[in-house]
């Protein structure tokens, strides 16, 4: 069933228009919950108020979204802001008001749109506070300096979440400052997975990817090149999730919806890699090389959307969502699924 599903997502692509008739039926003590998960937002038709870079038409809708199916909280996976700027990070965090409103919580990671200088650091800190990893509130962050809440985990019921920032953290006196590499942090993601007793399952974000379909920069390198680059810590990253029975890597950077599985470069490891589309007006079509090592399930390019994760006792299954782009005004979308996957843990 699940084949024939795929194949009919893949051959139909853009043409497929599912009902929107997902249930609302979570509820706590039946083990049943929802979160979800915001591509980029970033905005560059207008740096101006009231958008300062960010797309704040389309967070007020997917927000709309999220809350009318109850999800517990929202994770975005970078790129907040066109450019980072205290102003952009305010303004970003602002259209949070309703999620926050309702109890939901936002946890953000920065992409490369939000380091583009060094104080980005400070002024993303200043504008999404008290994240866990930072002191007093929960979940865990790296020793390394100005780590606290950048690259982070938490659990939340049966779910781990680990987000990872590959940007810039640490003023070494360059304009845009020393960002740390998986390597530097492959420790601690190890720590956090081989901890047993505090989840289920676990679920790791980035920002750039394993593979990009558009990108060749990816979430081990800025070398464009080269997407082999640093195999030993590629190799090294994906058995260790693998390992630890993670199944899915969720990342943005890219503007497309793209499903895939990809194996390490030594081929001993392999992951599906889920880049959850754009909540922007940036929309980035395919380009080669492409390697073998990547197995392409369902694409969707040039729609906005968004994915919400359901829980059921042992069992996740996680919907994209997209609609046809809009932005420059307040909008109501109507939203269609367009994949879902899940497995049982
Ligand atoms: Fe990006």
């Amino acid at each position: 069933m699940q084949t024939t599903r795929r194949n009919f997502l893949r051959l139909t692509s853009l043409g497929l228009i599912l009902p929107f008739t997902s249930p609302i039926y979570c509820s706590e003590s039946s083990g049943e919950w929802r979160f979800g998960i915001i591509p980029d937002t970033q905005w560059g038709f207008n740096m101006e108020a009231p958008f300062h870079g960010t797309a704040i038409h389309v967070i007020d809708a997917i927000n709309a979204e999220m809350i009318r199916q109850k999800v517990d909280f929202v994770i975005q996976v970078g790129d907040l802001v066109e450019y980072s700027s205290a102003i952009a990070f305010q303004t970003r965090a602002a259209h949070n008001k309703a999620l926050l409103d309702n109890g939901i919580n936002f946890y953000p990671v920065r992409g490369n749109h939000d380091s583009m200088e060094i104080n980005s650091v400070k002024q993303f800190k200043d504008a999404f506070p008290n994240l866990p990893g930072t002191k007093g509130n929960g979940g865990s962050s790296p020793k390394l300096p100005n780590a606290d809440g950048m690259t982070y985990s938490f659990t939340h019921k049966n779910g781990k979440f680990i987000l990872i920032d590959t940007f810039p953290l640490v003023d070494d006196g360059t304009k845009n400052g020393k960002a740390y590499t998986i390597g530097d942090y492959q420790d601690w993601i190890n720590s956090q997975l081989l901890i047993k007793s505090d989840h289920k399952f676990t679920i790791v974000f980035t920002h750039k990817n394993l593979l990009g379909q558009n990108h060749k920069d990816n979430v081990f390198s800025d070398d464009a090149e080269n997407q082999n680059s640093f195999p030993e810590m590629q190799n090294n990253f994906f058995s260790s999730l693998q390992n630890n029975n993670v199944k899915y890597f969720i990342c943005g950077h890219d503007h497309i919806y793209h499903r895939s599985r990809i194996k390490s470069p030594n081929g001993k490891a392999e992951l599906e890699q889920i880049i959850c589309g754009s909540a922007s007006h940036k929309f980035y079509s395919p380009e080669p090389p492409f390697l073998e090592r990547e197995t392409s399930i369902v694409k969707e390019l040039n729609r906005i959307g968004f994915l919400i994760a359901d829980v059921n006792h042992d069992q996740i299954k996680i919907t994209y969502y997209s609609t046809k782009a809009f932005g420059l005004t307040p909008a109501v979308p109507k939203w269609e699924i367009r994949d879902s996957f899940g497995y049982k843990f």
